[in-house]
């Protein structure tokens, strides 16, 4: 099972966030991804402790991305599978 976990964390008196910044529409883009995908889990997370630099995406094994927009997802996955 491949896991990502999505951080869609929203922090009070709008200081950054990765919700603020948009990672649900990530992770509602990456739970589609997933029904057709029975190996990858998606995981929705907390805060990372990166606020500054989200969204932030983690692949579990693998790379830590902030910064994350839905054109980068499918890298994510393409980088995913070649671990
Ligand atoms: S709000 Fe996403 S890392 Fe803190």
């Amino acid at each position: 099972m491949k896991t990502i976990t999505v951080c869609v964390n929203r922090r009070l008196s709008g200081q950054a966030s990765c919700a603020a910044r948009g990672s649900e529409t990530l992770a509602q883009a990456l739970e589609n991804i997933a029904l057709s995908q029975p190996d990858l889990r998606i995981m929705r997370l907390p805060c990372m402790g990166a606020c500054e630099e989200g969204p932030n995406v983690k692949v579990v094994g693998g790379d830590l991305y902030h910064g994350v927009t839905l054109a980068m997802l499918q890298k994510i996955l393409q980088e995913m599978d070649a671990m």
